[in-house]
């Protein structure tokens, strides 16, 4: 058994200082919505641009930062590296392609050397289901983890700057119809936006894929599962698009192609006629334009992908005040 597979209750007690303060943040499972809103308007706080341009702080001055991706990332990582930098950490991007893992060092081992050059907050994306918790498991106390994306199963900072650019779009979630399409079976994204969503007590939740790329219906209870993106997005008042996740399948029996995909399940201006008349469009990045999402979509009235981009950053500089104690 993984790390992540534990059940559900030890991933949680292993998220948590004794005191009840979160110390790592491994999945927004387990999280209370008044804890997500905590974050949330501490985000909201970096965000206010009557504050300054850009928001900084020093409060986590003295602290050092490792990012370690396992697995590719343009926004995730630069975001992190920016609120780190943000919230006054020293930083360090290890480059794992020219790193001693090459030479077989675990990964284990390559933290245990980080932390004894005194890094302290360890964020960290992988492949691999239980990395980050096995790594939570590990480092000594007043170290934190925080999860940057996990194989399929979780993208906490993601589904916190998702929430954070529904509410700030549309303020309360018990009113929203909330349309997930594109992949949902393999998708990170998917799982901690259904997590955040119910926690915040959303309103309609639906999921819109090929029946091949549906979840597992008891994975995601609270959500209504569908295959007829026009049912879907009709009413609805977010609409995000998510890309098909080949790095994550081999098999790609039952897999539409691209065009064929675009043709069935696209997120296309004719679609969205159907949405509700001020819907919101979301992505969380990388697009494939012309596959899930029209381009005209992406970069029209309705879309506020690179709202979820700035957001990210601010969720980020929450996330690594919150985990190592520096929010007061
Ligand atoms: N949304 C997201 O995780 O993007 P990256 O893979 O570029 O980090």
């Amino acid at each position: 058994m993984t790390a992540s597979t534990l059940p559900e209750s030890d991933l949680i007690d292993l998220q948590f200082a004794p005191n009840g303060r979160l110390r790592h943040l491994l999945s927004l499972r387990g999280l209370s919505a008044d804890q997500l809103t905590e974050i949330l308007d501490r985000a909201d706080h970096f965000t206010d641009s009557s504050i300054a341009a850009v928001c900084r702080n020093n409060n986590l001055q003295g602290k050092s930062v490792a990012n370690l991706f396992f697995e590719s990332s343009t926004r995730t990582r630069a975001s992190f590296e920016l609120a780190a930098k943000r919230v006054g950490a020293d930083v360090i991007n290890l480059n794992i392609g020219q790193s001693s893992q090459t030479k077989g060092e675990t990964i284990l081992d390559t933290v245990r050397t980080l932390q004894a050059m005194q890094v302290s907050i360890f964020v960290i994306r992988s492949a691999e289901i239980g990395v980050q918790a096995m790594v939570a498991r590990d480092v000594h106390e007043g170290v934190n983890v925080v999860n940057a994306g996990e194989a399929n199963v979780s993208h906490p900072t993601q589904g916190l700057l998702d929430l954070l650019t529904i509410r700030r779009h549309k303020t309360c979630f018990d009113q929203l119809i909330v349309t997930i399409v594109g992949d949902i079976a393999h998708s990170r994204v998917a799982h901690s936006a259904v997590e955040g969503l119910t926690t915040m007590g959303v309103g309609e939740l639906r999921l819109v894929s090929p029946p091949s790329l549906a979840p597992d219906p008891a994975t995601m209870p609270s959500a209504i599962i569908m295959t007829d993106v026009a049912a879907g997005i009709s009413g609805a008042d977010v609409v995000m698009a998510l890309r098909i996740q080949k790095e994550r399948f081999a098999e790609e029996d039952g897999i539409p192609d691209e065009e064929g995909y675009y043709k069935e399940y696209g997120v296309t201006h004719e679609r969205l006629k159907n949405a509700a008349a001020d819907a919101i469009v979301m992505h969380p990045g990388p697009m494939n334009r012309g596959v899930e999402i029209e381009s005209a979509v992406a970069d029209g009235p309705a879309s506020v992908i690179t709202n979820q981009v700035s957001n990210g950053v601010a969720v980020r500089m929450a996330v690594l005040e919150t985990v190592s104690g520096c929010d007061a």
